[in-house]
């Protein structure tokens, strides 16, 4: 009898288990084709707020040439559910400036170890590091910035925050602080980034190496990169999901952009039109009014560290007998941005010694005149970036080249010394030498007769400008004594 029933018990657990299978089976395929059908059921390999993003992402990268090359399981997987796209990793590695890589699924983060995971299997397994700063062959530099790893590698760990756009991760650790850096390495390329890989959507910016000063600094044009709160990752604490991933900027050369590369064909003057945007919502002073004359701003730098123009005053003098309006423009780390740019966009011109603070010609309104003083040895850093940005930018360049007499160098080590006949042949080889010896340890003296046709041709463009502008330009009297100019240093809670 025992037995018997048993027996039964077996037999009925094998028909009930064999049931189950079917049922299962037949739930497999009913859930794939009825994509709103969320049950909560082992087998799944998604959540329901991911599978969320799993559609989305299938739209986005649906059609990719990955998954035309998919093993015959896959195609299977992908026939009868199109949500289920091949999780892959792409990187480009080929250019020698920046490294970038895809993670094509919904992606999880893992933030102790900056690891993106993979919300599907696939097999085999691929793993991708990457350091996310466009600075690839500058070793020491590289070796500041953090690594972060993508990988095909499934996890089931739960989000805790769901984001509806992709990740871009980048790193601001290398010479951030710098303004030129700042967008040279950061801005630009990110501008560049988000126009060729995601134009026309909203990304989530995912910073590592983060500081408080820079996101304190750039607060106003953040906003016009992305919709999306800014992450930090270097001190989350919880994961975070994402439809996909990019890490690492694109950069197009110093100071560069290279519409032809971009699909919308943006350039420079988009680039502008985006601070504008940015920067019109700050609060401000407002700036200085134009009086009659074009404005010329003359970025100073002052105290010991090198390039200090030491007849300035003579050079404001001259500038105003010439028809300018002189404001002098003493930057620092903690200039508020909102203000210069609206200094220097309602200008005309900037003259200044090469030098990181001439990075805000880029809030200058095309046409406006460049003059670039350029120091013994500082031809190719002057010719590189901002001659570049100049052209970008449309402005109206003009490069002064200082004579031998001209500098401090000079002095200490006369005329006919290699450093001065020849500064090419040093700096080409010898970092520290350009740093200490041509930077930092000269400064100049400009002479006036010589500066005088500089000026004058720079006057005229900034007329043009001004004229341009639909403003009225007062005719040119006879400036007899030096007005002491307006100083404007625009440092955070100092006005
Ligand atoms: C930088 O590092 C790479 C790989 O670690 C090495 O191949 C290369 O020679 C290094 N470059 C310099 C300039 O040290
Ligand atoms: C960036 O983060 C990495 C890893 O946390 C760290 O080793 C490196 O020193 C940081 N670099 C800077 C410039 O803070
Ligand atoms: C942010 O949202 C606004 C309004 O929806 C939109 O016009 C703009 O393009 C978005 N910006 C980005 C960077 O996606
Ligand atoms: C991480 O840092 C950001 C920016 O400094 C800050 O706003 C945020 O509250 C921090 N988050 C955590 C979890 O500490
Ligand atoms: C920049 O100047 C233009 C006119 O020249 C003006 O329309 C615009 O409002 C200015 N931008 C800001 C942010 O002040
Ligand atoms: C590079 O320049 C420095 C001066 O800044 C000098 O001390 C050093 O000897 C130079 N190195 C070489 C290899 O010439």
């Amino acid at each position: 009898m025992k037995k018997m029933k048993v027996e039964k018990l077996y037999r009925l657990m094998i028909v009930f288990f064999a049931f189950q299978v079917i049922c299962f089976i037949f739930f497999i395929r009913t859930s794939t084709r009825h994509q709103e059908h969320e049950t909560d059921k082992p087998t799944k390999v998604m959540g329901s707020s991911s599978s969320a993003l799993g559609r989305r992402l299938s739209i986005q990268d649906g059609v990719s040439k990955q998954s035309l090359k998919m093993s015959s399981t896959t195609i299977r997987h992908l026939s009868s559910n199109p949500t289920l796209i091949e999780p892959t990793i792409i990187c480009d590695r080929s250019h020698p400036l920046y490294d970038w890589c895809n993670l094509k699924s919904g992606s999880i983060l893992e933030p102790n170890t900056a690891t993106f995971f993979s919300r599907s299997s696939i097999h085999p397994l691929k793993v991708e590091t990457i350091r996310p700063y466009p600075r690839k062959r500058d070793n020491k530099t590289m070796s500041n910035i953090r690594e972060i790893t993508l990988t095909t590698e499934l996890s089931h760990s739960p989000c805790t925050i769901v984001h509806e756009t992709p990740a871009l991760v980048f790193s601001i650790g290398g010479f951030t602080g710098n303004l030129f850096h700042d967008f040279n390495d950061g801005f630009v390329p990110l501008f560049i980034t988000i126009n060729t890989l995601f134009p026309d959507q909203d990304v989530t910016l995912v910073i590592t190496n983060y500081s408080e000063w820079w996101y304190g600094k750039y607060e106003a044009i953040l906003p016009q990169f992305s919709n999306q709160t800014v992450i930090n990752l270097d001190n989350q604490t919880v994961s975070h999901c994402f439809p996909s991933v990019v890490a690492g900027l694109i950069s197009h050369g110093p100071m560069t952009i290279n519409p032809t590369l971009i699909p919308h064909r943006k350039s420079f003057l988009d680039f502008r039109a985006l601070l504008e945007e940015g920067y019109q919502k700050c609060l401000v002073w407002p700036p200085p009014k134009i009086k009659g004359r074009p404005r010329l701003v003359l970025v100073s730098r002052v105290g010991a560290v090198g390039r200090v123009i030491l007849n300035q005053d003579n050079v404001i003098k001259l500038a105003q007998e010439e028809g300018f309006d002189v404001v002098v423009f003493e930057p620092s780390a903690y200039t508020y941005l909102c203000d210069v740019y609206r200094l220097m966009n309602g200008s005309h011109a900037i003259m200044g010694v090469h030098g990181a603070a001439l990075t805000h010609s880029l809030f200058l309104q095309p046409g406006a005149a460049f003059i670039q003083v350029v120091p013994i040895g500082g031809d190719w850093l002057a010719r590189t970036y901002f001659r570049n940005l100049a052209k970008g930018m449309k402005l109206e360049y003009i490069q002064y080249k200082i004579q031998p007499e001209e500098s401090t160098l000079v002095d200490k080590y006369g005329k006919d010394h290699v450093l001065i006949r020849d500064p090419d042949s040093i700096t080409a080889t010898n970092w520290s030498a350009l740093h200490n010896i041509y930077l930092r340890g000269q400064d100049v003296r400009l002479d006036m007769a010589r500066f005088k046709t500089c000026l004058k041709n720079a006057y005229v463009k900034a007329k043009k400008l001004m004229e341009h502008q639909g403003l009225h330009v007062r005719r040119r009297s006879k400036i007899k004594k030096f007005i002491r100019p307006q100083v404007f240093t625009y440092t955070y809670g100092v006005m």
